[in-house]
């Protein structure tokens, strides 16, 4: 049975307010820095958000990847941990967590998300081969593409688009589905990946009805699907809500559903149970076999997989906790607040609002740069030089250069302000949206960015940048004349 616990609440005004349904018992001090030491910083961080130290960051909304909340009993399982390289109780506590939550019967530990995507990008992935998915991430692009993978991202039309209302942007498209298949051949598709609420598109989930469609064509060419469930918790929560056949359905039921759907599952614990580490699972004992003997090589013994017990007993409360719909809407009725506020204002979000964070158009926010010149760094740079908010960059620095060496422009240009479950609060949401708006009341003044030193691989995370011209000192002087000496 569903119940009934949405952290959104209509108030007397009739206005729907994401309320916090727990309470702050452990805190930690934050600090909102003088807006010339933020400037400082971003320099010292070459204008990179991933390169800032958080003793200069007041609410960080890097990533949700391993900064949610924990529960207190989450917390309290960490004291009964079992250490033990091999058989350990609290892998037995987690295996059996997964094969409740996930129903999936075989389980493999791995440290996190991305070491998933290595073993099973090397099990499963041969030279020449085909992944078509919904939409790419980082990492999983990476690891498919190093072992001789090519990937297909084959999303239907409503799902680069800006401003829409369609309740499954993450779905992927069928019908090029069998087109690609009929092109390339069932026997270089290794799988089909599904990834819920697709990440790079803004948080967007797909539905059950699509999830089944994609199923039966992969029945009738005998192709598997591999789920990234690292967001599964929310895509859940939408299909509760968006979903006509499910309205009434439990969010264990949903996950359950989602999980039956599929072959092989893993997923970023980081971000699905709120803790570190991560996971595969699977009912075939074949695929599972295919994978088994490269954990212990790149992971660490079959029991714990590169994570502490400690973790491993956080993340099997956390996975329970992921079934209970006032832990997962949390985030997702902070975001769907600040996305509303923020459309309602002109400002241009991605909408309907998704899971993970709200999701701000960087080349509809600052037309004049031009996408060469990272339209969504410079708007990360310039919204944590004024307000201290630390977001993400995921647009043309966070994707690669062509064999010639020009920037592969992004799809979409997009500075993610993520929202870590429990974290964050109604007050720190209001300060957020103000200062956006006074960004997007002065974005005249923000200029561009150009790299000073770039990685060849992945060069988000290390790369270091500039402004093209002298434009942060004109936007620090315009803060200062019209907030003083506030913060
Ligand atoms: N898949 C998805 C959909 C993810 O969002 C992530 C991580 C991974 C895989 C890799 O997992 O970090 O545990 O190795 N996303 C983080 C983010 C990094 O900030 O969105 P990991």
């Amino acid at each position: 049975m569903k119940q009934n616990g949405s952290s959104t609440i209509k108030f007397f005004s009739g206005e729907q307010i994401p309320v916090e349904l727990h309470k702050v018992r452990i805190v930690q001090k934050l600090f909102l820095k003088p807006i010339d030491e933020r400037l400082a910083a971003i320099n010292k961080g070459g204008f990179n958000t991933f390169l800032l130290n958080t003793k200069d960051v007041f609410l960080d909304m890097l990533t949700d990847s391993g900064t949610n909340a924990m529960s207190d009993n989450q917390l309290a399982s960490m004291m009964q941990a079992d250490d033990a390289y091999a058989g350990s109780q609290s892998f037995y506590r987690m295996e059996k967590a997964i094969q409740d939550v996930f129903g999936k019967e075989f389980v493999l530990p791995v440290h996190q998300g991305r070491a998933a995507e290595n073993i099973i990008s090397k099990a499963f992935i041969k030279e020449g081969d085909v992944i078509p998915m919904n939409y790419h991430f980082t990492t999983t692009k990476a690891h498919m593409e190093m072992n001789g993978g090519k990937i297909f991202e084959i999303y239907t039309d409503e799902a680069l688009k800006i401003k829409s209302s369609h309740p499954f942007k993450g779905n992927l498209d069928v019908k090029k589905l069998v087109a690609l298949i009929k092109e390339y051949g069932k026997e270089h598709i290794p799988f089909i990946r599904l990834e819920a609420s697709t990440n790079l598109i803004g948080g967007q989930p797909f539905s059950i009805q699509n999830m089944r469609e994609v199923k039966k064509v992969a029945d009738e060419y005998g192709i598997l699907i591999l789920l990234d469930a690292s967001l599964i918790g929310e895509n859940a929560y939408f299909i509760s809500q968006r979903e006509e056949e499910f309205k009434n359905t439990s969010i264990l039921d949903i996950l359950r559903t989602m999980c039956g759907l599929c072959d092989l599952v893993y997923f970023s614990s980081r971000k699905v149970s709120s803790t570190r580490g991560g996971g595969i699972c699977t009912n075939s004992r074949e695929l599972y076999l295919k994978m088994r003997d490269l954990v212990p090589l790149f992971e660490g013994f079959l029991t714990y997989g590169g994570m502490s017990v400690r973790e491993i007993e956080a993340m099997a409360v956390g996975l329970y906790e992921t079934t209970d719909e006032t832990v997962i809407s949390q985030s997702p009725s902070f975001i769907k607040y600040i996305v509303d506020n923020l459309d309602k204002n002109g400002i241009p979000v991605i909408t309907p609002a998704g899971g993970l964070g709200c999701h701000i158009d960087a080349m509809g926010f600052l037309p004049h740069v031009k996408q060469e010149e990272y339209p969504a760094g410079a708007l990360a740079a310039a919204l944590y030089i004024i307000s201290g908010c630390r977001g993400m960059e995921r647009g043309t620095i966070s994707s690669v250069r062509d064999k010639d060496g020009k920037d592969i422009l992004a799809d979409m240009e997009l500075l993610r302000l993520a929202f870590p479950r429990r974290v964050f609060t109604l007050s720190q949401t209001l300060f957020l949206i103000d200062r956006i708006k006074w960004l997007y009341q002065n974005r005249d003044l923000v200029g561009g960015l150009t790299f000073v030193e770039e990685p060849a691989v992945l060069r988000f995370f290390m790369g270091r940048l500039k402004p093209v011209s002298n434009w942060t000192e004109i936007l620090v002087k315009k803060f200062k004349e019209d907030f003083g000496d506030s913060l």
